[in-house]
């Protein structure tokens, strides 16, 4: 049986990116925009194992964690139509970078540094990767998680613009690029 290549169009919307970017809030806009489902990993593992992130991490491990993420990805990329925002450690599972970037069109949402480190205080609570390291760790897994980034269709740079604002100029390309290649 020939499988049809999906059209650029047709193909569900990745976000990927370093914790606490705006992923999930930018997706959400990004699907709204487009009259798209919005899918939120992290949200759905919470749903399967009926406890929020940090508790997975702490109960069950980061292990199970990973694999109910691979899972998770798995299905949602491999379904049209979507908006997916993935968690910032999920790019790193190679099966992941695959399956989104043969299925989907996949958003880098790349932060510098410094502008990252100013929002550190809100994300430490409930991100269970940011816990128990210094500064100087939290910026060399911030560069060490570059390189599986760099795997994208395309990349947004966040400055100042507001989510909003982002969210208009993401749908607008993409439907600049649906325009352009069919
Ligand atoms: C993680 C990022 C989190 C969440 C989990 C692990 C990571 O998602 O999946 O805490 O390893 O970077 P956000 O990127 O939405 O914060």
């Amino acid at each position: 049986m020939m499988i049809k290549e999906k059209s650029l169009r047709e193909k569900s919307i990745v976000f990927i990116g370093f914790m606490g970017v705006g992923k999930t809030t930018i997706g959400r806009l990004v699907a709204q925009n487009l009259y798209r489902s919005f899918i939120d990993i992290d949200e759905q593992i919470e749903k399967k194992f009926q406890m929020p992130v940090p508790d997975v991490f702490k109960l069950l491990g980061e292990p199970a964690f990973r694999e109910k993420e691979k899972e998770l990805v798995n299905k949602y990329a491999n379904q049209s139509l979507k908006v997916i925002s993935l968690g910032g450690g999920a790019f790193m599972q190679e099966e992941i970078r695959d399956v989104c970037l043969n299925n989907c069109t996949v958003f880098y949402l790349d932060m510098p540094w410094d502008s990252w480190k100013e929002r550190i205080h809100l994300l430490m609570a409930d991100r269970p990767v940011l816990q128990g390291r210094s500064l100087e760790d939290i910026e060399e897994l911030f560069y060490s998680r570059q390189a599986a980034y760099a795997s994208h269709h395309s990349k947004v740079t966040i400055g100042k613009d507001s989510p909003e604002e982002i969210a208009d100029y993401i749908t607008n390309s993409l439907k600049t690029a649906w325009k352009l290649y069919e």
